[in-house]
């Protein structure tokens, strides 16, 4: 899917321009100290609101508009606090650099330390032979190149017992805490199976180290990290039949695979990320009557009984990723570069930090017609798209996109069918532009049961 193009400001024979000094401050103070104050790897909430009421993503849009007209580049560096990075907005440069990552753009230092406060030896921070031997072994657990995973019909039914467990419970509206307490109790019988349904001390204990990596600085072995893998491994050493844990002892690996160390990324990007993705397009697509009806008229007088059935409903999975499209929990992506290359016809020396800033391309209005409005329909042709990386693109594509989006459109058949919602809070108004942010935290839906 090539988005249309309304203007295309790419020299690439000029040398790569730098943003002035009050540049750098402004991108600081709009982007780069939100970054970290909202939480690199799990939300904050305080600040969250805080720099949502101020707009600040907003800010970042016509920010970098003005950068990129002022310089006449899609390629200009400048500094993330006090490292030179190189922003790039080029279709073409960025697929250069998510086509060869992370052979020559790895992960920089802040993300490899801040996530091996958690995760050591995880997927997404390692590099060469490392990564090539756990992605393998990811792919295969996670069935990346299937739409319908090969247990989906069995985590289908974990979701349609979880869900109606919460609407039996929850009558009259649904918020933040009810989609988080759902999502948990769907990741560990997911991951885990059925007798793991209310490890809380799992989760939390993910949680707290998470929230300690935020930090990403003077970072100490956390109290949780032995208890946490003490529980990761007996998990691993007796799978439950039906779980990502069974397939475990049948994927490829070896030695340098570490097992152990990539659940905990499919423990967190299953419950926060994708319980925050889903609650925000259940929420956009009720307040948007044309979509709702589009959506209730492929789900009327069907059972979606089966993966299949649920994997068919492109639309559905359309407002997922159109959720996240506009409201990226990745705000960007980073990377470290390990060799010389060039970008933009311009050659780029090894060692420099490259960003891919997703809050600014994917609400790009001078490049994408449609970037501030819910338009699900843009997904149907093809899910794959350069411009858009919120579940990145590339060779390190998120290793659980089709997992995501499949549990995620999952639970939003299993609430729509049942019940009408109405979005009580914050608004949501199709007619104008969408909200750069979209508060999860503060998210409340009013139901009405169907039957
Ligand atoms: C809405 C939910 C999700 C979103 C928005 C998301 C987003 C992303 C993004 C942006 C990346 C690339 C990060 C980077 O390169 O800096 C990524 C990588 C990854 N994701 Fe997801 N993800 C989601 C759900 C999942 C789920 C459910 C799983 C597994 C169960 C998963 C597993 C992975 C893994 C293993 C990687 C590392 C890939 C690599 O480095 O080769 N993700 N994800």
């Amino acid at each position: 899917m090539q988005p249309t193009i309304l203007t295309g400001k790419t020299s690439p024979v000029q040398p790569i321009p730098s943003a002035s000094l009050s540049e750098n401050v402004a991108f600081n103070l709009l982007h780069t100290v939100p970054y970290f104050l909202r939480g690199i790897f799990t939300k904050n909430h305080f600040w969250s609101r805080f720099f949502d009421a101020l707009h600040t993503d907003r800010l970042v849009v016509r920010f970098c508009q003005r950068l990129r007209a002022k310089h006449g580049s899609d390629f200009i560096y400048l500094y993330l606090l006090q490292n030179k990075a190189l922003c790039v907005f080029d279709y073409d440069g960025i697929k250069h650099v998510l086509d060869n990552s992370p052979y020559i753009y790895a992960d920089p230092d802040l993300k490899h330390r801040g996530m091996s406060h958690f995760q050591p030896n995880a997927l997404t921070i390692s590099r060469g032979e490392e990564w090539k031997d756990r992605r393998r072994f990811n792919e295969a657990v996670l069935n990346s190149d299937r739409t319908v995973h090969e247990y989906g019909d069995a985590f289908l039914e974990i979701i349609r017992t979880e869900v109606r467990a919460l609407l039996e419970d929850k009558v009259d509206g649904l918020g933040w805490e009810d989609f988080d307490r759902l999502f948990k109790r769907v990741t560990l019988q997911v991951i885990f199976g059925a007798s793991a349904r209310s490890e809380t001390e799992l989760t939390d204990r993910l949680e707290r180290m998470m929230r300690e990596s935020n930090r990403v600085f003077l970072l100490k072995k956390s109290k949780d990290f032995d208890a946490f893998y003490r529980r990761i491994r007996a998990h691993l050493a007796a799978p439950e039949p039906g779980s990502l844990s069974a397939l475990c002892p049948h994927a490829p690996s070896s030695p340098l695979t570490r097992q152990e160390n990539q659940v905990p990324h499919w423990m967190f990007a299953t419950m926060e990320t994708l319980a925050t993705n889903t609650l925000r397009a259940l929420a956009a697509i009720v307040a948007h009557p044309k979509v709702e009806e589009r959506v209730r008229r492929q789900l009327a007088g069907k059972p979606f009984t089966s993966g299949a059935e649920v994997a068919s409903l492109k639309y559905l999975r359309g407002c997922l990723q159109e959720a996240m499209r506009l409201w990226p929990t990745t705000p960007m992506l980073a990377r470290l570069m390990l060799a010389d290359d060039q970008l933009g016809g311009q050659p780029v020396p090894a060692n420099t930090q490259v960003i891919i800033l997703n809050t600014f391309l994917h609400r790009d209005s001078e490049k994408h017609y449609f970037a501030d409005r819910f338009s699900p329909e843009l997904w149907l042709e093809s899910e794959e798209n350069y411009h858009f990386n919120h579940l990145s693109n590339g060779q390190q594509v998120c290793a659980g996109k089709n997992l995501a989006l499949f549990i995620g459109t999952a639970v939003l058949v299993e609430l729509l069918r049942g019940s009408r919602y109405r979005l009580r809070r914050p608004a949501l108004r199709p007619a104008k532009p969408l909200p750069h942010t979209f508060n999860e935290f503060r998210i409340k839906l009013g139901r009405i049961p169907l039957y």
